[in-house]
């Protein structure tokens, strides 16, 4: 299952996603924000959106916020979740072959509707190489 989070900063994107995957007939789970108004907090749903990431250890998270930078370092306070920053396609690639993310963050203000999408297609699309990367993991 896939799991989408937002503040106010990251809502249009998510929107945006969100109308790629109905297209594609992809289930996504939002955890909100569920408006623009800037009165909530980003943390609050990168919290919100680890909880439901580790229900499933096959789940992942889109989690975007006017950077993206905020959601990561909150996401990865929690050990199971490896949040992966991303402004294009190959670190998007990187993330899942090398550090096997389970969670892609975005920036609703930096990042295109066009660009986020194919970010996340090769984010969803990509497997983790394991080998030398699996041993590396085991040291975070
Ligand atoms: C909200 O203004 C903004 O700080 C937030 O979306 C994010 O970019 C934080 O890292």
């Amino acid at each position: 299952m896939i799991i989408l989070a937002s503040d106010h900063a990251g809502f249009q994107l998510k929107e945006e996603i969100k109308k790629f995957f109905n297209k594609e007939n992809i289930i996504a789970i939002d955890v909100g924000c569920y408006s623009r108004e800037q009165l909530d907090d980003y943390p609050d749903f990168a919290k919100a959106g680890n909880a439901k990431v580790l229900e499933d250890p096959r789940n992942v998270g889109i989690f975007i916020c006017g950077t993206g930078i905020g959601m990561s370092i909150v996401a990865n306070r929690n050990p199971k979740i490896r949040a992966a920053l991303c402004l294009n396609e190959e670190f998007a690639s990187l993330a899942r072959k090398h550090n096997d993310a389970n969670v892609l963050c975005l920036s609703g203000r930096f990042t295109s509707a066009r660009k986020a999408i194919k970010i996340v297609k090769i984010f969803l699309t990509t497997d983790f190489e394991g080998g030398r990367h699996a041993r590396r993991i085991k040291k975070y």
